[in-house]
Order: C-alpha cells, then structure tokens, then sequence
C-alpha cells in the first residue's frame, strides 16, 4: 500500500452488484490490462463483503488495491450483521469508503458514525475514503458549500493529522444518473474541499497525504474532463467500472 498519494488513483466501487464468481471473472480481466498502467495510476476495487476474501486471493500477484464499501468503528463485541476493521486487515484491505451517500439515505448513517468509522480507521492504518456531497434539493436551495464543508469538517473531527486520507465529492444527485456534474461545478466544490481542509490542518497540510477525488457517473467519455483538473487527483466509478472494457478506458485516462 503506498503510503502517500503520488500517483492519480481509480476506484471501482463494485456495490451490492456481482456474486463472488462474477466478481472473480472481472478481476481477471482487470488484472492482465492493469499491468502496463500500473507505474502510472493507483488501482482501488471495492467489491462486496462476500467476495473479500476470493479477491484477496487473486489480488497476491497484482499491485491492484482491495478496498471495502463500509466498516462498523468497534473492534468486536456484540454488533450483529457489522464486519469489523481487524476482519478486513486480514483479509489485506487498505482502503475503506465511508459516508457513502447510500449509506446514509439506506443505513441512516449520520456525520457521527461517519467520524467514529474514520477515526478507527485511520488509528489502525487503513485509509478511508471519505465520501461527501449536496443533493439536488441542497444545491437548487444554495446549500452546496455548506453542506460539503460540514460534512467534511465532521467527518475529520479528532482526526490525527499525519494520516493519509482521500477525500471524494461526490453530488449525491448525479450518482447513478448517467449525467456527471459540469467539470467545472466539480472544480468549484473541490477548490471549497480544499480550502476547508486547509482550515483544518493549517500549518500540519500536506498534499502528499490528502488526495481530493470526483465521483458521481463518470465515464470513458467525461473521466478526462475530471482528472484534467489538477485539483482532482482521481476517480471513484459505480456503474462504468463493472463494465471492465469502459472501465479499463477509464484507468487509462486517469494515468494519462
Ligand atoms: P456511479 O456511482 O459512478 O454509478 O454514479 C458512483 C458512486 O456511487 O460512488
């Protein structure tokens, strides 16, 4: 796992898509193409819990990173259907996406979960990646800013300084939808991102060790407009990067 962010970086995020067979097939797939790429741009697969283990595996000869989609904040105990972050270490994971707007629409997951999580995550060294962004009715209200800023300033609450963290905007009204928000929106929010987190940590700032992302339907055909923007170190890809063909278009672009 590379402790700093010095390459641009792809994430899939798999969601509750593909069994452990599918999901088994695409990585084959991924792994042979992402061979030639890999000195260029980091390669992040979130599958689900299921297949964990199976990806694992197959992710022993291959610089391709196994993220996780979600983790509960306590080691152990009695937390029924919750998977832990020492159950994910073993299974080699470095990376989990937390405050996912899915999670918090389905799983009423609050800006406090979202810090409990990002705390005990960062305090055993795997990185999350943060999710934050607007919906539709937030935006139309003039909200956008607000809304980012505090659920980024939440989220980071307590946090040790020195972690490496990746940050993705996320419009919760794109996800999904086909239709990427304007580049230019999205340079807008990050520049805001940024700016806040450079509010947070003041003088302890290092851009070595916060990385700022889009996600929200990107595609083979939007995904240059986004990692074009030097604020935007990367992407993080639903429903194009379980069509390995685009989504392996897209890793490209990122490493270009
Ligand atoms: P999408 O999903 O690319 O299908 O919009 C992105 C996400 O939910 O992270």
């Amino acid at each position: 796992m590379s402790p700093n962010f010095s390459k641009p970086v792809a994430i899939a995020n798999w969601k509750m898509n593909l069994t452990i067979s599918k999901t088994e097939d695409l990585i084959r797939e991924l792994k042979k193409d992402y061979q030639d790429l890999e000195e260029k741009v980091d390669l992040i697969i979130c599958p689900s819990f299921t297949a964990l283990e199976a990806v694992s595996r197959s992710l022993k000869d291959s610089t391709i990173k196994l993220g996780a989609q979600n983790v509960f904040w306590e080691e152990k105990g009695a937390y029924t259907g919750e998977i832990s972050i020492p159950m994910l270490k073993e299974l080699g994971c470095g990376y989990v996406i937390l405050g996912h707007s899915e999670r918090r629409e389905y799983a009423c997951e609050t800006d406090e979960m979202v810090n409990k999580k990002v705390l005990a995550v960062t305090q055993n060294d795997l990185i999350p990646i943060i999710c934050v962004g607007e919906t539709f009715e937030e935006r139309q209200a003039g909200r956008k800013d607000l809304v980012v800023v505090s659920q980024l300033n939440k989220a980071f609450k307590n946090i040790d300084q020195s972690k490496s963290i990746i940050v993705a905007y996320e419009p919760v009204w794109v996800i999904g939808s086909g239709q990427a928000v304007k580049p230019q929106e999205a340079k807008d929010t990050a520049h805001v991102l940024r700016q806040a987190l450079l509010d947070l940590y003041q003088d302890n700032f290092k851009k070595e060790n916060l990385s700022l992302i889009y996600g929200g339907s990107v595609d083979e055909s939007n995904v240059k407009d986004f990692v074009d923007l030097k604020i935007i170190q990367g992407v993080l890809v639903g429903g194009a990067s379980l069509k390995i063909d685009q989504f392996l278009k897209i890793i490209k672009e990122v490493a270009d």
